[in-house]
C-alpha cells in the first residue's frame, strides 16, 4: 500500500499555502494533523444527513482525542439544494447558535455541497474563519476542496454567489470513498479525467487503463489518481488563484454542463460530474465542429465516457434551446454578453475560446438535446 501523499499549493496572491494530505484512512489522524498546523482549537463540523451517520462519530472522536474543543455538530440536508440562500441561512443560523467566534475552524466533512457552502459560510461570518476540507466524494477529493472557490446557487444560476476562499488543509480520506454509491463514483470520474483532457495526453492514457480499478477500489490507483489530479489543479491554482486567465480551463464542459445542471433543477436527475461528462463532450463535439479538433479524439472522448458508464446526452425531457443558451451567456466566465468557452485542438490541448459565435452552439444543442 502506498504511504499517504502530500501535494503543497502555494499561491502567488497569498504568503499562506496550505497541504493537501491523500491516503488511507487519514480520517484517524484528522485531529492532529489540523493541531500540527493551527494549534489545538474549537471546531465545529459541518456535514450532511448522508454523511453524518457513516463518519460523524468517527470524526467527533478523533478531534476529541486531539484536545481540540468541540462544539456541537451541524448536519445539513444532503443534496445541492442546501448549496442555496436558505441552505446558507440556516446554517449561518446554527453556527451563531454555538457561540462562534473568531478562532473557531469549520471542518467540512462531506462532498462538494458541503465543502463549497461551508467554505462561503466561514468566508462571510466574522469576516473570516478559518476552515479545513474533509472531502467524501471522488468529486471533492480531485476537485472542489481544492483551490479555494467557494458558494452557493441562486436565481441567478450555478454558483453565482461565492468567493475565492482558501482552506487552511485539505484532508482526503481515499477509504471514505468505499461507501460512495457507483452513480456518484462515476460523476466524480468526469473531474478526473478533465485534467488529461485539458493539458496531458498520457494523463488521459492512463485513465483510460486504470479508470475501472480506480471506481472499484484498488486504494493505490486511487490515491494515485487523486494525487495527480490535486497536483494539477494545485499548479494551476498557484498561477491564477481567481481565474483571470489558465484557471478558466478547469471549466472544460462546464458551461454546457452548468447550463442542464439548471434546467434540471440541480437535482438528482443530473449530477454535477454527470453533467460535466455531458458537457466535455459537447465542446469536444463543438471543437471538431469548428475545425480545430480531430473528428477521432472527440470520438475517443465520447467512447471513453460511454465505456465507464458516464451520461454524453442529456436525461429525456423538455429542453428549450433559447433557455439553454441564456443560462450559458449568465455563466461567469462570458464577458461583455459574449461568450467564452472551453474548447480543444485535441485530447490534452484545450484553450480558452473568447467570442464564441452562438449560431453553432445552438444547432450542437439541437442535436444533443
Ligand atoms: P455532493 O456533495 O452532493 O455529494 C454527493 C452525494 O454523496 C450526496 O448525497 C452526499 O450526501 C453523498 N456522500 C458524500 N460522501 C459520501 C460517502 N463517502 N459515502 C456515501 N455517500 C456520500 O456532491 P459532489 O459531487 O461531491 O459535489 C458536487 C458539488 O461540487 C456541486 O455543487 C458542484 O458545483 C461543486 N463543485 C465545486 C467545485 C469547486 O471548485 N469549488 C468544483 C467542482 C464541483
Ligand atoms: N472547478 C474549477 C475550479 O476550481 O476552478
Amino acid at each position: 500500500m502506498i504511504e499517504p501523499q502530500t501535494v503543497r499549493i502555494d499561491l502567488s496572491t497569498s504568503p499562506r499555502g496550505y497541504d493537501i494530505i491523500i491516503g488511507e484512512n487519514i480520517l484517524a489522524n484528522a485531529g492532529t494533523y489540523i493541531s500540527q498546523r493551527m494549534g489545538e482549537r474549537r471546531c465545529i463540523i459541518v456535514t450532511d444527513s448522508n454523511v453524518a451517520p457513516l463518519y460523524l462519530q468517527r470524526t467527533e472522536a478523533v478531534f476529541a482525542t486531539a484536545a481540540h474543543t468541540l462544539l456541537p455538530s451541524i448536519v445539513m440536508p444532503a443534496g445541492e439544494s442546501s448549496k442555496s440562500v436558505d441552505g446558507l441561512q440556516t446554517l449561518l443560523g446554527q453556527l451563531f447558535d454555538r457561540a462562534l467566534d473568531r478562532e473557531t475552524v469549520l471542518i467540512a466533512l462531506g462532498g462538494g455541497v458541503i465543502g463549497d457552502l461551508t467554505g462561503f459560510a466561514a468566508s462571510i461570518a466574522l469576516r473570516g474563519l478559518n476552515f479545513v476540507q474533509i472531502p467524501t466524494t471522488l468529486l471533492a477529493q480531485v476537485d472542489s476542496s481544492v483551490g479555494g472557490k467557494t458558494g452557493i446557487n441562486s436565481s441567478y444560476g450555478k454558483n453565482t454567489l461565492g468567493s475565492f476562499y482558501q482552506p487552511r488543509l485539505v484532508l482526503a480520506d481515499t477509504s471514505t470513498l468505499d461507501s460512495l454509491p457507483e452513480r456518484q463514483m462515476m460523476a466524480g470520474y468526469a473531474e478526473v479525467v478533465k485534467y488529461g483532457l485539458i493539458h496531458d495526453l498520457d494523463f488521459f492514457m492512463w485513465c483510460d487503463e486504470h479508470a475501472s480499478q480506480l471506481m472499484f477500489g484498488n486504494p493505490d490507483i486511487r490515491i494515485q489518481a487523486i494525487s495527480k489530479s490535486c497536483a494539477y489543479k494545485a499548479q494551476i491554482v498557484a498561477e491564477d488563484e481567481r481565474e483571470s486567465g489558465r484557471r478558466a480551463l478547469l471549466n472544460l464542459g462546464h458551461t454546457f454542463g452548468h447550463a442542464l445542471e439548471s434546467v434540471t433543477g440541480f437535482s438528482d436527475k443530473l449530477f454535477h460530474g454527470e453533467a460535466v461528462s455531458i458537457g466535455t463532450v459537447m465542446a469536444f463535439d463543438l471543437s471538431a465542429q469548428m475545425g480545430l479538433c480531430p473528428t477521432q479524439d472527440a470520438q475517443a472522448v465520447r467512447n471513453h465516457l460511454i465505456r465507464l458508464g458516464l451520461p454524453v446526452t442529456p436525461p429525456n425531457g423538455n429542453y428549450d434551446i433559447d433557455e439553454l443558451m441564456n443560462l450559458m451567456a449568465q455563466d461567469k466566465k462570458a464577458s461583455r454578453g459574449k461568450l467564452t468557452l472551453i474548447l480543444t485542438k485535441g485530447i490534452g490541448q484545450a484553450f480558452i475560446a473568447k467570442n464564441v459565435d452562438p449560431q453553432p452552439i445552438r444547432e450542437l444543442w439541437a442535436h444533443t438535446i
